[in-house]
């Protein structure tokens, strides 16, 4: 295995590492805090522990960090080794660095939306960040599949990191709303997150067995090259198309 494929690797093994156990624990705390004040509403005592709420929301913010932080080392993944495959940084420096900065400034955006209180700053760093993420995910190299959007692992894992910065950034509005209208919206967004998930998990396996090795890949190529010629493609060329 080259140097190349363990980088390849990084990602899925963050996901299956760090944020599946967590969101299985973010789930179960959540749960929690919904039947405790389900319990309490009811005029009943309720044998979950007031802590719990606190975990779910400690735990949102390690499950965020770890979702953004993924899909970026997935995307830095396709867009550097495309810079690298058709040398760009000769061709055009300046896109490069542009990019680079763009990471930079997406990860800064991130920590802000973790340190702002305001609402108004909140919603700029969660938009700033979101921007971040749609504007690398356009960049060539990664892909998207835009043909089979309904079944893609970009655009589902795109949706799911959205989400999750949203789902950050209304955490004091949670609190702070007595008809309880956030919550519900937190209660669906999440819902339809752990959805995403699954989907991530079928299509990241997926994504996994059409990813050639770094040696399988000039053999591929020639098969594209030779098949594609002739009749309609079904091999993957590389480096990947959108
Ligand atoms: C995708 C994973 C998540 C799931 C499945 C989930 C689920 C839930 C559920 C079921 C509740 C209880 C709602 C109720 O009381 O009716 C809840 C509350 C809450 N969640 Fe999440 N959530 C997730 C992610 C997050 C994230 C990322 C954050 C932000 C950091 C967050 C912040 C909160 C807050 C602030 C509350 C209210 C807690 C309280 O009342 O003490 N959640 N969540
Ligand atoms: C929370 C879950 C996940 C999110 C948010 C996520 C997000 C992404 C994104 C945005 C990309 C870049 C677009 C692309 O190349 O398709 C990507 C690529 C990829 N993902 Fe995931 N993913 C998740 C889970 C997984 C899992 C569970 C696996 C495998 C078991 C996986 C394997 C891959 C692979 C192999 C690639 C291609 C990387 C490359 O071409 O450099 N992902 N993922």
């Amino acid at each position: 295995m080259d140097f190349k494929d363990a980088i390849l690797l990084l990602h899925p093994v963050i996901v299956i590492v760090i944020v599946f156990p967590l969101m299985g624990l973010i789930a179960n705390r959540g749960l929690q805090v919904r039947q405790r004040r389900m319990q309490l509403a009811a005029g009943d005592k309720s044998k979950v522990p007031p802590v719990v709420g606190q975990e779910h929301v400690q735990t949102g913010h390690w499950l965020t960090a770890a979702v953004v932080g993924a899909t970026l080392i997935a995307l830095a993944n396709d867009i550097f080794g495309t810079v690298v495959s058709s040398q760009l940084w000769s061709k055009n420096p300046f896109q490069v660095t542009l990019i680079g900065l763009l990471f930079v400034a997406t990860i800064a955006s991130l920590a802000l939306l973790y340190r702002a209180h305001q609402v108004r700053w909140r919603a700029t760093f969660a938009i700033l960040t979101g921007m971040g993420l749609v504007i690398l995910g356009c960049q060539d190299g990664v892909y998207r599949k835009t043909d089979q959007w309904y079944s893609s692992h970009y655009y589902y894992g795109i949706v799911a990191s959205l989400l999750m910065i949203f789902s950050l950034s209304i955490v004091q509005s949670i609190y702070k709303d007595r008809t309880q209208r956030w919550r519900m919206v937190h209660v669906v967004i999440s819902s339809v997150v752990a959805l995403l998930f699954i989907g991530q998990a079928i299509t990241g396996t997926r994504a996994l067995l059409e990813v050639p090795l770094s040696w399988q890949e000039p053999y591929i190529q020639k098969l594209y090259e030779q098949q594609c010629d002739t009749k309609p493609c079904t091999v993957q060329p590389t480096p990947q198309t959108p």
